[in-house]
Formats: C-alpha cells, sequence, structure tokens
C-alpha cells in the first residue's frame, strides 16, 4: 500500500483541439417555449450564451470559431422574431465596439450582406475595422449565411475573373475556390457542434465542411454551458480523422 494518497488529478485539458470550431446555435426557440415565454426570449438567451462561449473557446485556445446567427432561410420566420435577432447583433456590435480593447478577438462576418439594415452594415465593417490587428482567436459570425449562397457567391466571382480574361477555366481547381470563399485564408472547421438535439447540417459551411468532425448535443443553446464545449472537445480528443487515407 503507498504511503501516501495521490491528490485527484484537476480535469486535464485534451491534448488535441479542433484549431477551428463552429458551432450552430440551435435551440433558442424550444427552450423558450417549454417555458411558455415568446421566442425571442429564447434568441436573448442565446445571445447571452453565445458570449460565455466565445469567452470560453478563447480560454481554451481555441484559434478560429464560427458561429452561425442568421441563415439565409431564417428571413422566413415572422417578421417580429427576424426583429430580435436583428436587435441582439445591434446591442451585441455596440458592446463589442465599446469592449474591444479589453479582448484580442478579431471579429469578421460571413455571409451575404445587402439586405441587412445600414447601421448593422455599418456596425459590422466597424467591429471588422477595429479588430482587425488583434492577434488572439478570430470570431466569424454567420449573417445572412447559407452555403449554397457561398458557393454560387465564389462561382460568380470565378466567372468574372474568368469574362475579364483574368482566368483560363482549365485552370480553376479547389484551392481557387476556396479563395472565394468568406473563409478565405482560414483553415476549415476541424469540429461542428450543433447542439438541440437536431441532426442536420442546415446549409451551414458546406463547401468548408468536407472533413470536418459533426458533434451533435441533447441540449439546448440557452442552456449550453462551458462544461457542455469541454465535453464536446474531449470527445473530439477522442475521434481518429483520417482525411481519407487509413
Ligand atoms: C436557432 O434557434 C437560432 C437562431 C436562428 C438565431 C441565433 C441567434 C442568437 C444566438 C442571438 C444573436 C446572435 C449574436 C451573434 C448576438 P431556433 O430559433 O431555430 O430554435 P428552435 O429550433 O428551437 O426553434
Amino acid at each position: 500500500m503507498p504511503l501516501f494518497r495521490k491528490k485527484t488529478p484537476e480535469p486535464e485539458l485534451p491534448a488535441v483541439l479542433p484549431e477551428h470550431l463552429a458551432i450552430i446555435m440551435d435551440g433558442n426557440g424550444r427552450w423558450a417555449k417549454k417555458r411558455g415565454l415568446p421566442r425571442r426570449v429564447g434568441h436573448s438567451y442565446g445571445a447571452q450564451t453565445f458570449r460565455t462561449i466565445t469567452k470560453h473557446c478563447e480560454k481554451r485556445g481555441i484559434r478560429y470559431l464560427t458561429v452561425y446567427a442568421f441563415s439565409t432561410e431564417n428571413w422566413k420566420r415572422p417578421a417580429e422574431e427576424v426583429e430580435a435577432i436583428m436587435n441582439l447583433l445591434r446591442d451585441y456590435l455596440k458592446e463589442s465596439l465599446a469592449d474591444f480593447q479589453k479582448e484580442n478577438i478579431r471579429t469578421h462576418f460571413i455571409g451575404s450582406f445587402e439586405p441587412l439594415a445600414d447601421d448593422i452594415r455599418r456596425l459590422m465593417r466597424e467591429a471588422e475595422a477595429v479588430t482587425e490587428h488583434k492577434t488572439g482567436m478570430t470570431l466569424n459570425i454567420a449573417i445572412n449565411y447559407g452555403g449554397r449562397e457561398e458557393i454560387a457567391h465564389a462561382a460568380r466571382c470565378l466567372a468574372e475573373d474568368v469574362q475579364a480574361g483574368r482566368l483560363h477555366p482549365e485552370t480553376i481547381d479547389e484551392k481557387m475556390l476556396a479563395r472565394r470563399m468568406y473563409t478565405a485564408g482560414q483553415p476549415d472547421p476541424d469540429l461542428i457542434l450543433r447542439p438541440s438535439g437536431e441532426y442536420r447540417t442546415s446549409n451551414f459551411m458546406l463547401w468548408q465542411s468536407a472533413y470536418a468532425e459533426y458533434i451533435f448535443m441533447d441540449v439546448l443553446w440557452p442552456d449550453f454551458k462551458p462544461a457542455d464545449l469541454d465535453a464536446a472537445l474531449a470527445e473530439y480528443a477522442r475521434r481518429n480523422r483520417r482525411f481519407g487515407g487509413v
């Protein structure tokens, strides 16, 4: 019998972290419905979870985090709900512009921004400009984002280059398409996380997810805690990624 008892070790951080983590922040509506509250209240709690989890990702050393805030299909929702989500985005942008000196996060937006209100677009541009020099985590916020729209956009860019004589069609390869995606210059997501118990990709990062690991969790986004993220990171570290090899 040993003369001393070993101390219970601190929970260890996984040895392998995803360099790029992407999250489908799902379940706000159901969270609100379960409580007899309007859906917008679920989004408001979801926005709070987003703030907490963003900070936790940075603390854990994630280099790129992409969150799905509003899809190209979300305009189909009632106007009141769309407005509530846009207001949450507005609030977050104003707050992050005021707080940006405290954080070492580089903010970037992915999606098609023409349909957004002018003031939101201006705040988005400002948030990108003031955090451009940051060296910590890159946070991509997907807003009016659709994976198919992104691929169509990249195809349009290539077509324009061909039409202008800058590019020969026969030279077009995967790298050229990747450079025209909204995430150009960034690594593809290693892990895509979807809480809420739904098992689908919902038009999220279709191009970039070719070799991503998926983790689906049975917790609604407003209830999602840093410990849930840690559990997902531990599960990711156990995965054996082969990228089509052996
Ligand atoms: C999906 O849940 C969530 C959304 C469509 C909106 C996500 C928005 C936020 C978390 C807040 C705003 C974001 C920022 C960056 C401040 P759902 O409504 O589809 O939930 P349900 O499937 O339970 O109905």
